[in-house]
């Protein structure tokens, strides 16, 4: 069954929002951030909902933006790395789209956010390490609830894209 949208979940860092843009550009969709999307509503940065509320009132609040975002049709949608932390938001996720986990070595994500102090859950000193630790706890999620994983390497935000448009998207266009 083709469903009306695409989903990318993965680690932070992993290109998420640069790879769903760019992706939903060229398949005439809409780009949405669930992150920027939690932002917007309560006009606050994510550090700012987790320093004043805890993760646990971000991860409610995410919950709730899951279940509106799940509605939509022809979206792509760039979800935050910890929604693979409630099976709840897959199951939404689910009912209307493609699940695609962005699988990056935790090098190159380490490569793309040293110099990023906007992650909460990444304010350490030792960033490599806390990378390869979390992802290595959340891997075998975003593993169990991929529909598809886009491996990635070296390759570009331009070659990402084209694979993906080769493994979900041409057949949309028939
Ligand atoms: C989180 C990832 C972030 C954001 C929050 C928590 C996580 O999104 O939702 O900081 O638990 O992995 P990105 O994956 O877009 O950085």
């Amino acid at each position: 069954m083709i469903k009306p949208n695409i989903v990318l979940i993965g680690f932070m860092g992993c290109g998420k929002t640069t790879v769903g843009k760019l992706l939903a550009k060229k398949l005439g969709f809409t780009f949405i951030d669930s992150d920027t999307f939690i932002e917007n509503k309560l006009n606050m940065k994510i550090s700012q909902i987790f320093e004043k509320y805890g993760e646990k009132y971000f991860r409610e609040y995410e919950h709730n933006i899951i279940i509106e975002i799940g509605k939509l049709n022809n979206h792509v949608v760039a979800t935050g790395g910890g929604v693979i932390k409630d099976k709840k938001n897959i199951a939404e996720l689910k009912k209307k789209g493609i699940v695609l986990y962005l699988n990056m070595p935790p090098e190159r994500i380490y490569t793309n956010i040293k110099d990023d102090n906007s992650r909460p859950l990444l304010q350490v000193d030792d960033k490599l390490s806390a990378i390869i630790e979390l992802l290595n706890q959340r891997k075998p999620l975003y593993e169990m609830y991929a529909d598809v994983i886009i491996d990635i390497k070296d390759d570009t935000v331009d070659n990402i894209v084209a694979n993906i448009i080769e493994i979900v998207g041409g057949d949309r266009f028939e």
